[in-house]
């Protein structure tokens, strides 16, 4: 439990209103979080689903897990808290986005159920679409893009997500993306219209 600073006067009332932000942009503003096993494909299905709404007009940003984590969260490992940790944070840098009116686009493992209600609890269920980007570990570890597998059976890195750290199959999701029979283009394009009718803005 994070204790409550003294001392600190938000002003958050005083801000101009994430509603006039939206209607500023043209959209509106939701987290679009994929979860999955390493290698699954989230990054290279946001990276396209990002491209794809830029033409559209809407505006996006990435949050990509390799990328917070050599940054902002570059202090956090692969153990249990830090998990939690790093997606407290980055929900917390979600919600500053959303309130600006900004889609974000999350990729990023939250293996567990524990983990993937704490950014519903802080981003709203209402603000998210979950996508469970689902290929089959046998699958990613045959890609194994980043070599990391391999490592992991070798034991030279502990806490794998899928060898020795647990990946929960997620329960309350908006859509499940299947990558073993299709292109990146074929998903993105199916995410692409899954979203496209809940970021359209009706003007008020
Ligand atoms: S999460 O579990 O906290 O949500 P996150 O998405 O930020 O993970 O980071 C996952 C990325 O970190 C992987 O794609 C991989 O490149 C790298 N990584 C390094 N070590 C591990 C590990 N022990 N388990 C999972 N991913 C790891």
């Amino acid at each position: 439990m994070t204790k409550m600073n003294k001392n600190i006067y938000p002003v958050f009332e005083r801000i101009i209103k994430r509603n006039d932000k939206e209607i500023l942009l043209k959209q509106n503003a939701v987290a679009i979080w994929l979860t999955g096993l390493s290698g699954s494909g989230k990054t290279s299905l946001g990276v396209n689903l990002e491209k794809k709404l830029f033409e559209h007009n809407y505006l996006t940003q990435v949050l990509d897990g390799d990328n917070i984590r050599s940054g902002i969260n570059k202090n956090l490992n692969f153990t249990e808290a830090d998990r939690l940790e790093n997606i407290r944070r980055i929900s917390e840098v979600t919600k500053l986005f959303i309130n600006c009116g900004v889609i974000t686009i999350n990729c990023f493992i939250s293996p567990t159920e524990e983990i993937r209600q704490i950014a519903r609890d802080i981003i709203g269920r209402n603000n998210l679409i979950e996508v469970f980007v689902n290929t089959p570990l046998n699958v990613c570890e045959k890609r194994d893009v980043k070599g990391l597998y391999q490592k992991a059976r070798n034991g030279e890195i502990k806490n794998f997500t899928g060898i020795d750290s647990p990946f929960e199959t997620p329960k309350d999701i908006d859509i499940e993306i299947n990558t073993e029979n299709s292109t990146v283009e074929q998903s993105a394009q199916k995410l692409l219209y899954f979203v496209l009718n809940k970021i359209k803005k009706t003007e008020h």
